[in-house]
C-alpha cells in the first residue's frame, strides 16, 4: 500500500510517498480502507519540531530524538472497514467509519489498523468521508475544553482564534450549550464565524478585543495570543480561562498570577480515553446538523508537501484534507 512518510525533521518537502506491507489487523482491530485524511497543526508541529525553546528536550524525548518517532503521520481519517479481527463486535466489514488515532498518528495511508474500543464511530450517513474525516481532530478538542470550562446556557464567551480547526467547532459547539459566543478572527474570516453560528465577531488586525469594556463568564484561546493582564480585566468573577496552547512553563506561570484571584485556569492537553467517548456525540452532533464541518482546501494524496506549506501559515479556515481515494474517479474507473 501507498504511505506518506516523515523519516526526519524538516521543511514540507521531507515527506515522501513510498509503498509499505499492508497491516494486518490485530484481533481486536479494525482495518479501515482509507479514503480521506488530513493535515492538522500537530502535524506540522511534528513534521517541522516547531516547539517553544524552553520544550526542546522533553518534545524530542515525547516525539523522537533524532527523527520523528511515528514516521507516518496524520490523525484523522475515514473510510470502509475491509476486515475485523476475531474479537471485534462492534464494527464489521463494510462499515463506513470515521477515526482519530491522536498521538498514534499513522493515518497517513491507504489502509490503517484501528482498536474497536479506539477513537473510532460510524461514519455521519449525511456527510461525506472528507467532512467525515475533519470532524474529530477540531470537534473532540473543543467538546473537550468546553465541558472543563462548565460553558452553559447563558454564558458569554470569547473565543480566540474562532477560524481554525478547533475554533469553528467551539463556536458551533458553544452556541448548542446555549452561550453567547463572540468570536475573534481576521477581516476575511469574519462571515465565516458569523455564519457559524456566533452572536459578535471581532476582527482582530482592526480592533483589541480587551479594550471594548466587555465582560466575560469564559475566554476560550485558541491561537495563545490572550495576556493575563487582559483576562484579568475582561472576565467576571469565577470566570474560566482556557488556554489550548500553554506549555508546562507558560501554564505555571499564568497559574502563578491567577493565585490571588477566583478565575480558573485550564490547560494542558486533552485526554484521549474522554475522546474515544467524545466521538460518539460529535457524530451525533454531526448527524443533527448542530455542528457542520468545514473544509478550507482540499489536496490529493501527492500533494501533501503543497498541503504542509498551507498549514504552516498558520491560516487556515477550518480545516485541510486530504483525499487519499478519488471515489469519483474509483467509480468511473470501475463502471468502465
Ligand atoms: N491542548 C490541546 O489538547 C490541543 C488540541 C488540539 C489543538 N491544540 C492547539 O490549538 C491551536 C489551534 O489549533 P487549530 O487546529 O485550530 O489551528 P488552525 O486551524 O491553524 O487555526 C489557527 C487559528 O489562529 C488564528 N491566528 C493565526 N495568527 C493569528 C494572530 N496573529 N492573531 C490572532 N489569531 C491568529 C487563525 O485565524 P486567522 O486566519 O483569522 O488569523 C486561525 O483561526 C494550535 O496551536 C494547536 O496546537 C491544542
Amino acid at each position: 500500500m501507498k504511505a506518506i512518510v516523515c523519516t526526519k525533521y524538516g521543511k514540507p518537502d521531507v515527506l515522501k510517498i513510498v509503498a509499505i506491507e499492508k497491516p494486518i489487523p490485530k484481533d481486536n482491530e479494525v482495518l479501515v480502507k482509507n479514503f480521506a485524511t488530513s493535515v492538522t497543526v500537530a502535524d506540522c508541529r511534528v513534521r517541522g519540531f516547531d516547539v517553544p525553546a524552553s520544550f526542546w528536550l522533553p518534545a524530542r524525548l515525547a516525539l523522537g530524538l533524532f527523527k520523528p518517532r511515528k514516521s507516518i503521520l496524520g490523525s484523522e481519517l475515514s473510510g470502509i472497514i475491509e476486515a475485523v479481527g476475531k474479537n471485534v463486535s462492534r464494527f464489521e466489514a463494510g462499515d463506513e467509519v470515521f477515526a482519530f488515532s491522536d498521538h498514534k498518528m499513522g493515518a497517513y495511508a491507504e489502509y490503517v489498523c484501528v482498536a474497536e474500543n479506539d477513537c473510532i464511530a460510524l461514519k455521519p450517513e449525511n456527510l461525506s468521508f472528507e467532512q467525515s474525516t475533519v470532524l474529530s481532530f477540531g470537534g473532540i478538542t473543543a467538546l473537550y475544553f468546553l465541558k472543563k470550562g462548565r460553558v452553559s446556557k447563558g454564558d458569554k464567551i470569547l473565543i480566540y482564534g474562532a477560524s481554525g480547526s478547533v475554533g469553528v467547532y467551539a463556536v458551533q459547539l458553544a452556541k448548542y450549550f446555549g452561550a453567547e459566543v463572540t468570536g475573534v478572527c481576521s477581516t476575511g474570516n469574519l462571515e465565516l464565524v458569523k455564519r457559524l453560528g456566533a452572536d459578535f465577531v471581532i476582527d482582530y488586525t482592526k480592533t483589541d478585543w480587551a479594550e471594548l469594556n466587555e465582560k466575560f463568564d469564559v475566554i476560550f484561546d485558541a491561537v495563545g495570543k490572550t495576556g493575563i493582564s487582559q483576562i484579568i480585566k475582561t472576565t467576571k468573577p469565577n470566570g474560566r480561562y482556557i488556554h489550548l496552547v500553554a506549555t508546562p512553563f507558560t501554564e505555571l506561570k499564568i497559574r502563578w498570577r491567577l493565585l490571588s484571584s477566583k478565575l480558573k485556569f485550564i490547560g494542558g492537553t486533552y485526554n484521549s480515553a474522554i475522546a474515544n467517548e467524545y466521538i460518539h456525540f460529535i457524530k451525533k452532533l454531526a448527524v443533527e446538523g448542530v455542528i457542520k464541518p468545514v473544509i478550507d482546501k482540499q489536496y490529493c494524496f501527492d500533494e501533501i508537501s503543497l498541503a504542509h506549506e498551507y498549514v504552516d501559515k498558520g491560516h487556515k479556515k477550518g480545516n485541510v484534507v486530504i483525499t487519499i481515494t478519488d471515489l469519483r474517479r474509483s467509480a468511473m474507473v470501475d463502471k468502465a
